[in-house]
């Protein structure tokens, strides 16, 4: 208490209000990929109470902070509350949803799919997993901007934080979900308790200066490892930073969020963080809680909580099939309660039935093709449509076609036989600036059978896509491998070149045997920072347009021997691009395919 006041003396002086009660709208970004990181709204409700209660020190486990840094803990009065008006004026519970692979060894990039103005939203991402910048590094659970960076760099201003670190129910791994305790601490400008240096300053006056990060240095009690408190292996190894109130011989603050200690193990900011933060809010953040922007955001006291209108999504068990095969969908839509919704209307174009008004309706499909699916969720405070084209993927159930079977792109209509559907080849994903045939460029001869001079080719750019990390597929018929016995491989002609340094290009062969409701990925090949064996021209960057020469061609073939004998397999190419910030670059592929013994 002394101490509080002591600071708050002080504060008062630097005209800080120690004892204004400032509220930060939040909203949660979750990107995912329809999987169990699509983490439920009471996961991150839970995750906000954690939040909430480490920085009011309303925690529970107050009582293992140890009595020589008990009266340095305090209520840091900065509270978050979730949005509950979107940047466009609309109803909103703090949550956007969208899918995407970036949710994949997540960095910066995944800020660039959604962020709302960080001047009037934390923003935080939640995503599957965060690439492991440091080799030697463990696991990263959450990185976050600090606040003097919001002016130069505001589009990445946030947090980024796993799902399993998100709360502590359900995917959450943790009972204790403080990992969104120490990146806010970050966010509002705090550094690391040892100064992120051997014996570093954070620029705190009341946590001792620390030697190096504390890892696992308490038991389930939060006592010191190997005994009581103070925690002794670096007592003494630091002399004391300027203005410290206390120092190192009080033992390390390892219970400090702010540390690199187990969730378990920390239960307290300082005051001088607390203040520390404060003061960022006023120098950098003052705008987000404003009383103005808290009634933009509808976070004030006064808002009135409604239901919003639902936001549709779905999910199914499989996306593709063979004819007569069966389907789950699943409505996941956001945005509102469950009990609020009034209904549900599906249309299932070339399904059986083609509509329902079930929340999880059972689909069946009787006819080869690629067909649309949509959804309609209304509630009382509206209702919302998507509508996913090309969502459901449906071959023969008996491959027409029979090995050993070619394909070359000479035919004007490739990938459709309008005569013979049997033999098309599916186009998956976005279909717009995706796979095309061209006839600017085709390969040498280079494949095992003699077919004649070639003159088409088929082609995707990366450079065209919308979104970073689009992936789109081209997939084959269904061949019937009965009368084939092993070795059998498949043989395609690739050429490839990158735009720019930046490029981060992938292309994967999948092979499947029941219509591609599972694949199995038999090869592989990518271009990105690290690693660059997709170039087949030397690994050069070509300038638009690229017209491959014919040294540019290399033969390519995939192991399929334990799918002969099959009778019906499908080859599966997938691309996906990345470009990276700016997004400029330009990268081509030309394949043919057959299969031969
Ligand atoms: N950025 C840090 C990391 O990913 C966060 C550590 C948070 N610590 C914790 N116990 N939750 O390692
Ligand atoms: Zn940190
Ligand atoms: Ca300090």
């Amino acid at each position: 208490m002394e101490q509080f006041n002591r600071l708050q003396k002080e504060n008062s002086a630097k005209g800080i209000k120690n004892n204004e009660h400032y509220i930060i709208p939040v909203v949660f970004h979750v990107i995912h990929e329809g999987g169990s990181e699509n983490i439920s709204f009471e996961q991150i409700e839970d995750q906000m109470r954690i939040l909430n209660e480490d920085f009011a020190r309303l925690n529970p486990d107050t009582f293992k902070t140890p009595s020589v840094f008990a009266e340095y803990a305090g209520d840091t009065n900065i509270e978050f509350r979730l949005a509950k008006i979107d940047p466009d004026g609309n109803c909103t519970q703090g949550i956007t949803r969208t899918f995407s692979n970036l949710t994949n060894g997540a960095r910066n990039n995944v800020k660039s799919l959604i962020q709302w103005n960080p001047e009037h939203y934390m923003n935080v991402w939640v995503v599957k997993t965060i690439e492991q910048f440091d080799p030697d590094g463990g696991i990263v659970l959450g990185f976050a901007q600090f606040p003097n960076q919001l002016f130069s760099d505001g589009e990445t201003d946030g947090i980024v934080i796993r799902h399993d670190y998100c709360g502590s129910i359900e995917t959450a791994s943790s009972n204790y979900g403080r990992t969104l305790t120490h990146e806010a601490g970050h966010w509002l400008n705090l550094r690391h308790i040892w100064g992120d240096d051997d014996c570093g300053d954070d620029n705190i006056d009341d946590t001792p200066t620390g030697k190096e990060p504390n890892y696992g240095v308490c038991d389930s009690n939060g006592d010191a490892a190997g005994g009581d408190f103070p925690y002794t292996p670096f007592i003494g190894a630091c002399s004391s930073s300027p203005g410290q109130i206390i120092t190192q011989s009080s033992g390390e603050m390892f219970m400090n969020y702010m540390d690199y200690s187990d969730d378990f193990c920390m239960n307290m900011f300082s005051l001088g963080q607390g203040e520390r933060m404060r003061s960022a809010i006023t120098t950098y953040r003052n705008n987000l809680t404003t009383n103005a922007n808290l009634i933009a955001t509808g976070t004030n006291d006064d808002h009135v909580l409604v239901d919003c209108p639902p936001i549709a999504d779905f999910n199914s068990n499989y996306s593709f099939g063979c004819k007569g095969d069966g389907f789950e969908f699943e409505s996941n839509f956001y945005n509102a309660p469950v009990s609020s919704v009034t209904g549900y209307e599906w249309t299932f174009e070339g399904g059986t039935p083609s509509s329902s008004n079930d929340a999880n309706p059972s689909v069946t499909y009787m006819q080869p093709g690629t067909y649309d699916v949509s959804l309609t969720v209304t509630n009382d405070a509206g209702s919302n449509t998507i509508t996913k084209s090309n969502y459901v993927s449906i071959s023969p159930a008996n491959a027409e076609m029979t090995g050993p079977y070619f394909q070359n792109f000479e035919t004007e209509g490739f990938p459709i036989y309008e005569d013979y559907p049997e033999a098309n080849w599916m186009i998956s994903g976005n279909v717009t600036d995706s796979w095309e045939r061209v006839t600017n460029a085709s390969s040498p001869n280079l494949s095992p059978i003699d077919n004649g001079e070639n003159t088409a080719s088929f082609r995707i750019r990366s450079l065209e896509f919308d979104d970073a990390g689009e992936t789109h597929t081209l997939i084959t018929p269904g061949i019937d491998l009965s009368d084939l016995d092993p070795p059998v491989r498949a043989y395609f002609d690739l050429a490839y070149a990158k735009r720019s340094g930046n490029t981060n290009d992938l292309l994967e062969v999948h092979v499947s045997d029941n219509c591609g409701r599972n694949w199995t990925r038999r090869w592989d090949r990518e271009c990105n920072e690290d690693t660059d064996d997709l170039s087949t021209n030397g690994g050069g960057n070509i300038v638009f347009p690229y017209t491959p020469s014919s040294s540019h061609w290399e033969q390519q073939s995939v192991n399929i021997n334990s799918f002969a004998g099959r009778s019906n397999v499908s080859l599966k190419f997938v691309f996906s691009g990345t470009g990276g910030i700016g997004c400029i670059l330009i990268t081509l592929l030309f394949v043919k395919l057959q299969t031969y013994p």
